[in-house]
């Protein structure tokens, strides 16, 4: 017999990764007020992607999930948002064009503020404080006074993620994202790449199918798909008593949902089947994500699944792989192959991020970009030789300039990294990168389709 769900039953488990706020009277009336806070999305908006993340379980489409690694209080700017936006639109039109397949677009955005950390405190120069969990619980600088947990910090991210959601949704809906404005997401400086130029080629061909089917008579008043886009938001569901404080009943089901984004994921160091985390997700009805690290094996992967999809319905879970480009060939064959035998339908997402995280001379943390690849081609062909579909990909990335992952045809060197290395937490694909990486990935994609129908 499993034990009632509540909002609240998590706090009733052990849990790790969370921190102690010293402010009890504060955190209490933060929560208080979150409680009283509009939801920031509806629960039928959450239902409409687990049917999007349904069709990508059949292998009909392809799920595309990036953004920050950690969304912050200093880097909010409307252009960072747009730019993100616009780099992801990019992606998904040349996934979809390359790919002949629908794009599930899924933005790590608008609540993606709290980050698990290896270590609990952090020493510089023989000063030891408690380390940075992300703006919505501490502050950055390395200062006594701003590693203390501060609840109050949930309120100002409530209100960051609720005016950035209002910007996506007025771009998504607005006009911004209309196909027919497919060549103005050309950002500046990815323009003049390579990859820029490869883009606008297809920018072109797209405009012209416009044209045609316009001139047949199927232009956009008969097909509103074509000005708008479905985009949805996600973030790691770290800080309980925050999502518990938007967890809300949806009167048109009478289901919880927890609706400070459409997707929640579980990080990998929090996935324990008996912790707090597990518990909480397994009673939200919106589609969970979980990552999978090589310290998971294949018989406490099939415990997670029954705890939080037990019904075995498509679109509900998503499993985020990110074992590093080395260990995919080790680990993800066996966890296919239980999750097969056991007939369970999940979403197969790769995060070719946080197992490539290396040390760069001068200290700063980087990803090689070719690691990056190699791991993402590493699980087309294991889910190739398996049989299976590989589902997704999560990335970390920005739509700025920056230098933070080395490699790539803008060819980024370790020396470079100083130059503009802005991330609060993990390195971040630019722009650049990252449609480099979708067009090599559209390129698999394809492979796989063709062989799938043949
Ligand atoms: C993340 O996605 O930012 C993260 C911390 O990932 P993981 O839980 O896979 O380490
Ligand atoms: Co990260």
């Amino acid at each position: 017999m499993t034990e009632k769900w509540t909002p609240q039953s998590w706090r009733n488990k052990p849990i790790v990764q969370v921190p102690t706020y010293p402010d009890q009277n504060g955190l209490e009336q933060a929560e208080a007020q979150l409680r009283t806070f509009p939801p920031l999305v509806f629960a039928g908006e959450a239902r409409n992607l687990k049917q999007e993340l349904a069709a990508v379980a059949r292998g009909e489409a392809f799920l595309l999930q990036g953004g920050d690694c950690a969304e912050s209080f200093a880097e909010f700017k409307p252009d960072n948002i747009r730019d993100t936006f616009r780099v992801l639109l990019q992606m998904a039109v040349v996934l979809t064009y390359g790919a002949k397949c629908p794009v599930v677009k899924v933005g790590r955005m608008a609540g993606q503020f709290a980050k698990p950390r290896s270590a609990d405190t952090e020493t510089i120069e023989g000063v030891e404080l408690p380390s940075y969990r992300g703006d919505i619980i501490n502050g950055m600088e390395f200062q006594p006074a701003a590693r203390i947990p501060d609840p109050a910090r949930m309120v100002q991210a409530y209100g960051q993620a609720a005016s950035t959601l209002n910007l996506l949704r007025a771009f998504a809906s607005g006009g911004y994202a209309d196909l027919h404005h497919v060549h103005s997401w050309n950002l500046g400086f990815v323009s003049d790449s390579p990859q820029g130029e490869r883009y606008q080629h297809i920018a072109e061909q797209i405009s012209e199918a416009l044209d045609f089917m316009e001139a047949c008579g199927v232009g956009p008043a008969s097909v509103g798909r074509l000005r708008t886009v479905n985009f949805y938001t996600s973030h790691e569901a770290l800080l309980l008593a925050y999502e518990e404080a938007l967890t809300r009943i949806d009167s048109t089901s009478g289901e919880w949902y927890d609706t400070s984004a459409h997707m929640l994921w579980i990080g990998d160091r929090t996935r324990q089947p008996d912790n707090a985390h597990l518990e909480y997700c397994r009673g939200v009805k919106n589609p969970i994500g979980v990552k999978c690290g090589p310290s998971l094996a294949p018989d406490e992967l099939l415990r997670l699944i029954d705890i939080l999809n037990p019904q075995n319905e498509a679109g509900r879970l998503t499993l985020i792989c990110r074992f590093g480009a080395d260990n995919v060939d080790k680990h993800l064959p066996q966890l296919i192959r239980a999750v097969e035998r056991e007939g369970r339908t999940v979403v197969w997402s790769c995060d070719p991020m946080h197992g490539n995280t290396v040390k760069a001379e001068g200290g700063y943390k980087t990803r090689p970009f070719d690691r990056i690849l190699a791991e993402v081609r590493q699980f087309f062909a294991v889910h190739q030789a398996e049989g299976t579909y590989a589902g997704g990909v999560h990335f970390e990335m920005t739509g700025q300039n920056v230098t933070e992952c080395i490699g790539g045809a803008q060819a980024i060197t370790e020396a470079d990294l100083s130059d503009r290395y802005h991330t609060h937490c993990d390195p971040r694909l630019n722009a650049s990168q990252a449609l480099e990486l979708a067009f090599l990935i559209a390129e698999g994609l394809k492979e796989e389709r063709k062989r799938a129908a043949a």
